[in-house]
């Protein structure tokens, strides 16, 4: 069952330096990946959770580009709130900024860079959140475990200890860029110093869950796809990727209009004046494809 108790953050700051000058004047979060804007792929995976009151962590340059691209949010009937990171000051800071949003509730956060995509994915974070965990991250196999947060486990597959970026590791998990945790995040995140690189780390707060044995690891198996998109690399391997399966299928992969229209946020004709909307675009000939289908 999809959570509706459960409040969802994208954190959709960050300097972008390693995708500069693409990034000197514009998030790269708004940045294409092939059809849609980057951050259309986060949004989807955690509408696609079910997850409807969302809030949107950019930089204060960026945020009336955001505002002019999602609004509301009622477009994809759901609601988007807004709030502004100063400075890249880590991810865990995102838990302070959204405090008053959080209140009492769960809440998952997406990395706005990051990208998910297989068979299952959603019933295995639905699942996941449902559970009575105070916290929930997914590790996922990768070849490259010196520029991540790797996991470490024991002989009994148990869960020990976190590492930065490692220069060398024994493990190849990855801890990936979508976390789940009750509202006591809260208070963990004020309790963060910041590292010898100034930022408040995700590390530091997850090993804090550990220790306290409060951590609860999830394995992404090989069917899923994590992408991110922080380089000119990957950001180019993710768009090939989109392009390779959607020219396949004829399915669009992260479309928030074609998940509020499936999962019933928006009635038939919300979703075809949005399609009209973009009459000379590829993307509105799909999402008028998909409704003449329906009917
Ligand atoms: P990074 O890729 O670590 O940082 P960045 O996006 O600023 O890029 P670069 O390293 O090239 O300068 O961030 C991962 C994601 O998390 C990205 O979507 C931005 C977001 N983020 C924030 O919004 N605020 C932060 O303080 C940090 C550390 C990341």
């Amino acid at each position: 069952m999809p959570q509706n108790n459960l409040k969802g953050i994208v954190l959709a700051g960050g300097n972008g330096s390693r995708l500069s000058p693409l990034t000197d004047s514009i998030s790269k979060q708004l940045l294409p990946v092939y059809d849609k804007p980057m951050i259309y792929y986060p949004l989807s995976t955690l509408m696609l959770m079910g997850v409807k009151d969302i809030l949107l962590i950019t930089t204060k340059r960026d945020q009336a580009l955001f505002k002019n691209l999602i609004g509301t949010g009622e477009k994809f009937g759901i609601k988007i709130s807004y709030e502004v990171q100063e400075e890249p000051r880590g991810i865990p800071e995102a838990f302070i900024l959204a405090e008053k949003f959080i209140k009492n509730s769960k809440v998952v956060l997406i990395l706005g860079d990051n990208i998910f995509y297989g068979h299952d994915l959603t019933t295995q974070l639905v699942y996941s959140a449902s559970k009575n965990y105070d916290a929930t991250i997914f590790a996922y196999r990768v070849q490259n475990p010196s520029r991540f947060g790797i996991i470490n486990f024991n002989k009994e597959n148990i869960p020990t200890y976190i590492e930065e970026k490692p220069k060398s590791s024994k493990s190849d998990f990855a801890i990936t860029g979508i976390y789940i945790y009750k509202s006591n995040v809260v208070k963990y995140a004020k309790k963060l110093k910041p590292s010898e690189r100034g930022e408040l780390e995700i590390t530091d707060l997850n090993n804090i869950y550990m220790k306290e044995k409060k951590l609860n690891v999830e394995i992404l198996g090989r069917g899923i796809a994590w992408l991110d998109t922080g380089t000119f690399e990957s950001l180019q391997d993710a768009s090939l990727f989109i392009k390779t399966l959607e020219m396949r299928q004829g399915l669009k992969i992260g479309c928030p209009e074609e998940i509020a229209w499936r999962l019933n946020y928006i009635d038939d004709r919300k979703f075809s004046n949005i399609a009209k909307k973009y009459v000379k675009s590829p993307y509105g000939n799909y999402l008028r494809k998909i409704l003449r289908e329906s009917n």
